[in-house]
């Protein structure tokens, strides 16, 4: 048994689709969770950049004593993985991308696969790879939506939001071209307008959610090292933001259903570069 948390961490509140999956598949885990708001969307910023995100949020998050941690950010995945890894050798590593290619592969009936992501995600190719290294011969068509984090961001996750649904309707046009039966959304945070992306897509398309996809490989990884937290008690639960609190309380505490604001902090990132508070 290990009671210490997981640290889990996105440039914002998508990361929140993992932490929903967790707290319902294992509530007796403690986590801490960071949303590097101060700087979203990572999804527009060049890989150098994300990877100087990603190092200060893994540091963040270990600095608070973690016992695993969840990249709970394509974008994060797709250009700074093997630094987080390379950073973190000691605890499991687990990211977003290999689960949601895997659910993705095992729900298509026709090898057509659509990925709804970041411009940073689509141009590393990333999902690409996972996907044909499962299902070699999938037509993988993946679209960028660069209009989507700006939106869940501030707030405008209704479903009858009209930007919203003129958004999701351009970036949802090519995968019905194409005829994908299953989409991955491959940003943490679209799960949160999955109602308006559904209806955009139809019915009898299947969503894959990539952050509730890591969390049976982050707990798994916790039981193979025996590291699972005392299941008789309620884990801790922790988050830190790097600018907008209110916002990102508001919108948060909806998305999850429980009032985040007792215990959510926000913290400078900037005071983590120069040491202050790792
Ligand atoms: N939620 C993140 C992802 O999964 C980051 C989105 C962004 O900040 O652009 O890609």
């Amino acid at each position: 048994m290990d009671t210490r948390p997981i640290g889990i961490f996105d440039s914002g509140l998508g990361g929140l689709t993992a932490v929903k999956a967790l707290a319902a598949a294992a509530p007796w885990e403690s986590f801490v969770y960071l949303g590097d708001t101060a700087n979203a969307p990572y999804g527009d910023k060049t890989p150098a950049q994300i990877r100087g995100f990603s190092r200060i949020n893994t540091a963040f998050l270990r600095a608070r004593g973690v016992k695993a941690l969840l990249v709970a950010c394509n974008t994060s995945n797709a250009n700074a993985m093997d630094q987080v890894l390379a950073d973190d050798p000691d605890i499991p590593v687990i990211g977003v991308i290999e689960p949601a290619a895997a659910a993705a592969a095992a729900a298509t009936r026709s090898g057509r696969i659509g990925v709804l992501a970041t411009h940073a995600t689509v141009a590393s190719g990333a999902y690409e790879r996972a996907v044909k290294a499962l299902l070699p011969d999938a037509a993988v068509t993946a679209v960028a939506c660069p209009r989507l984090v700006p939106l869940v961001e501030s707030g405008r996750t209704d479903p009858s939001d009209p930007a919203l649904i003129a958004a999701v309707e351009e970036y949802a046009a090519p995968l019905r071209e194409a005829g994908t039966d299953t989409v991955i959304l491959g940003c943490t945070h679209y799960p949160i307008i999955r109602s308006a992306i559904s209806a955009a897509l139809g019915p009898d398309v299947a969503l894959v959610d990539s952050g509730a996809a890591s969390v049976d490989a982050l707990l798994a990884a916790l039981k193979g090292r025996d590291a699972l937290g005392d299941k008789t008690k309620t884990g801790g639960r922790r988050f830190f933001c790097s600018a907008g609190r209110e916002q990102f309380v508001k919108t948060g505490s909806a998305f999850l259903d429980w009032d985040m604001a007792g215990q959510t902090e926000q913290v400078d990132l900037g005071e983590a570069r120069h040491g202050q508070i790792l």
